[in-house]
């Protein structure tokens, strides 16, 4: 039944992505499994077809592809495949195609979680059938330096490993066979590989292989918490150019494309004002701090300029992220503008060529695409499908410049923090690289919501076909989801999806299927419910499941007045512990704290977490002051709340302490009621939760807004 519909919606409908430039429908169809002979795919460089651009002619009785090159004859494969239906047969179409921009990228990073070269292919594979053209390949970071430099061996004998907080050994690394192999299989698809070696920041893993590379020389780990270090690459060593210029000699040998990425984001410069070499190298270029920028960023900034003087030795171009723009931009630089659109238009205002990867746009893919409550942790942020789909790569006022043509293209970035598995990166990925390949090739007046949304629903069945992951929308609760609902008398439940998808639902703790009850609007409870739903897509494929507990309370007591307290009783225990169970028997003492936001203030906030960290755990407890009888939510990214004394949040046992998942909601009666939280300074997932808020949040009943919950003075 499924099959035979897809095969008459295949015939009546154009299912391509991204969306080809001009398509004519005719009549009937082809039937490839008779089409012998009868499909022709000619080279021809004096049709006068754009770069990478295509013609395909399908009629009953034959199929013609042309274009004037071997990419353009590739991507009119990938067209034809997508037009084939289940049962070989392609609906008669007249295609014209070509590229809205030159630069179709997406970028990942096996620096924080590594990708073996199985997947790295499998993303190249993937992408180039949606006629992606650039792999942006971040070899180099703090948390490890994942490419086999023959001359520094250290590189990846340590560099390439980490220690994790509980003891275990984190790393990999790709070989330059390796490399070569990916780089060819990548050609062989007509992807361009761009690699990444940073400096002269995130550079920790080299620092750590070779300590002379820093302004200090000490001896450091390679990272195994996420952020920005304050140890950077020594730009007053000649040495560090020397060991810069090595490492390109080998990466040029490796990556034929004409670009290579050398970074330049996010480097911490503080440093280099106490380094006697950094400031030698400051005052014999005659650097000075002024509007153009500090003397310490126009450093940089000549590091920059020597990178794009060693890469022009071998007929390379330099691109880096838009802090290249900072202390003067090279001459023929390209910027990645990730920060905005900021850089990447003051870049092409001044001429220079720029890919727009704005994070604020919708070009980060390791942010949120739901609902922080509903969806896996990650780095923050909110990124749906269709704000990827709405963003155009060339701002308007590029366009009234008449400077648009700068913006060579467009590319998404998928760090990887967060990802713990292939899987996991996969569903990060996927369908929002559906929606990144419709605006890097596709004009934007041929753009259209509705339509992309049907045609993702075909490139999902197509990764299903080929077992990857990929994200569907969990039902959420608008306006914030929370798994622990509570009330006194009568609630409803209301759900929704971030795209339109059939929500479905049981009551009777079944686990829900495309035959259960379907939402057809809010649901009313009157008694304790357990509510089990998912999102079924139009082809039957089901999100997660989500599970939500209704509990009906009466409100909880108020505190007899002689139990009423102010300020916080607080105590810590030192050493490393991973749950709240961990914490039995520890010895305890006493410390002064005025706020549970203080619980994460008992040791200084390190960013480089040298070995002489103390780790330990503190509790402190309060009253707060209820004004009316209702239902209260709470929230808090501490490891644990007890209101009352009853554990309501427990964050301590998941993978990694971020935007808790474990929101709770409680009825409580008009008066003092007691709050309890427990932080424990440890690091799971590579997240430093020194970073927490460990204030508790509540939300009154019929309020939207969340408040910081106030212990009595
Ligand atoms: C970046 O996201 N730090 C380029
Ligand atoms: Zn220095």
């Amino acid at each position: 039944m499924m099959k035979l519909l897809l095969t008459l919606l295949s015939a009546a409908m154009i299912n391509v992505i991204p969306k080809p430039a001009s398509v004519e429908v005719g009549e009937g169809v082809f039937d490839m499994n008779r089409s012998k002979g009868k499909v022709e795919f000619k080279l021809d460089p004096a049709s006068g077809i754009a770069p990478e651009g295509y013609t395909l002619t399908v009629s009953r009785c034959r199929v013609k592809a042309v274009a004037a090159d071997e990419a353009g004859l590739f991507y009119a494969r990938q067209t034809l495949d997508q037009l084939t239906g289940p049962d070989g047969k392609v609906p008669c179409v007249k295609i014209k195609d070509a590229p809205r921009f030159s630069w179709r990228g997406f970028h990942i990073d096996p620096c924080r979680h590594f990708l073996p070269v199985d997947e790295v292919k499998k993303q190249i594979d993937i992408l180039s059938r949606y006629k992606m053209n650039t792999m942006h390949w971040h070899l180099t970071d703090d948390q490890g330096w994942r490419i086999e430099i023959k001359k520094y061996p250290r590189l990846t004998e340590v560099g390439a490993y980490r220690t994790e907080f509980d003891g275990s050994v984190y790393g990999g690394f790709y070989t330059q066979e390796q490399i070569r192999d990916v780089v060819a299989y990548a050609a062989e698809r007509h992807v361009t590989v761009v690699p990444e070696i940073e400096m002269p920041g995130h550079a920790i893993s080299a620092i750590r292989a070779y300590p002379h590379l820093s302004c200090t020389g000490e001896d450091v780990s390679t990272f195994y918490t996420w952020g920005t270090p304050d140890i950077s690459l020594c730009p007053g060593k000649e040495s560090t150019f020397e060991f810069l210029e090595d490492v390109i000699a080998e990466v040029v040998e490796l990556f034929p494309g004409e670009y290579i990425h050398i970074g330049g984001d996010e480097c911490r410069k503080g440093r280099w004002e106490n380094c006697p070499l950094c400031q030698a190298r400051i005052k014999e270029l005659g650097l000075v701090s002024d509007a153009q920028g500090t003397a310490e960023e126009k450093l940089q900034s000549y590091a920059v300029h020597r990178m794009e003087g060693i890469l022009a030795k071998y007929g390379r171009k330099l691109i880096g992220w838009d802090e290249i723009l900072e202390g003067g931009l090279s001459p023929n630089a390209t910027v990645m503008s990730w920060r905005g659109e900021k850089g990447g238009i003051k870049a092409a205002g001044e001429g220079h060529d720029v890919i727009m990867t704005p994070g604020t746009d919708g070009m980060y893919f390791d942010h949120f695409q739901g609902d922080p409550k509903v969806e896996p942790a990650s780095i923050g942020h909110y990124t749906t499908l269709e704000k990827v789909y709405s963003y155009d790569p060339v701002p308007e006022e590029l366009q009234k410049q008449g400077k648009g043509h700068h913006v060579k293209g467009v590319q998404c970035n998928n760090w990887s923090e967060y990802i713990y598995s292939d899987s996991h990166r996969q569903y990060m990925l996927f369908p929002r690289a559906f929606a990144l390949a419709e605006i890097a090739w596709t004009q934007p007046e041929r753009k259209d919501w509705a339509d992309f949304n049907r045609r993702v629903d075909y490139a999902c069945m197509d990764l299903d076909a080929r077992g990857i992951n990929y994200h569907i929308p969990i039902p959420e609760q608008p306006g914030g989801s929370c798994d622990k609902l509570a009330f006194t008398d009568e609630t409803t439940l209301e759900l929704t999806t971030t795209r339109p998808e059939r929500i479905v639902y049981t009551l009777d703790g079944t686990e829900p299927s495309a035959a259960s009850e379907e939402y057809a609007g809010p649901l009313s409870f009157s008694s304790e419910a357990l509510v089990k739903t998912a999102s079924i897509t139009s082809y039957g494929r089901m999100s997660p499941v989500r599970t939500i507990r209704l509990r009906k309370m009466k409100p909880m007591a108020a505190l007899p007045e002689a139990e009423v307290f102010g300020g916080l009783r607080a105590s810590r225990t030192d050493g490393k512990f991973w749950t709240i169970d961990d914490l039995q028997g520890a010895e305890w003492h006493k410390v002064e704290l005025e706020r549970l936001r203080d619980l994460v203030a008992l040791e200084p906030y390190n960013r480089n977490l040298p070995d002489t960290t103390r780790f330990y755990a503190a509790r402190a407890e309060g009253c707060f002051k209820v004004k009316e009888t209702g239902v209260y939510r709470f929230s808090s990214d501490s490891d644990a709340v007890w209101i009352d004394g009853q554990l309501i949040i427990d964050n301590s046992r998941g993978s990694v302490k971020r935007y808790s998942r474990q929101d709770t909601e409680l009825a409580l009666e008009k008066g003092v009621h007691k709050v309890e939280a427990v932080f424990i300074f440890n690091i799971k997932g590579g997240w430093n939760p020194l970073r927490n808020k460990t204030d508790v949040s509540v939300l009154g009943p019929g309020s939207k807004e969340w408040k910081t919950l106030k212990t009595l003075e």
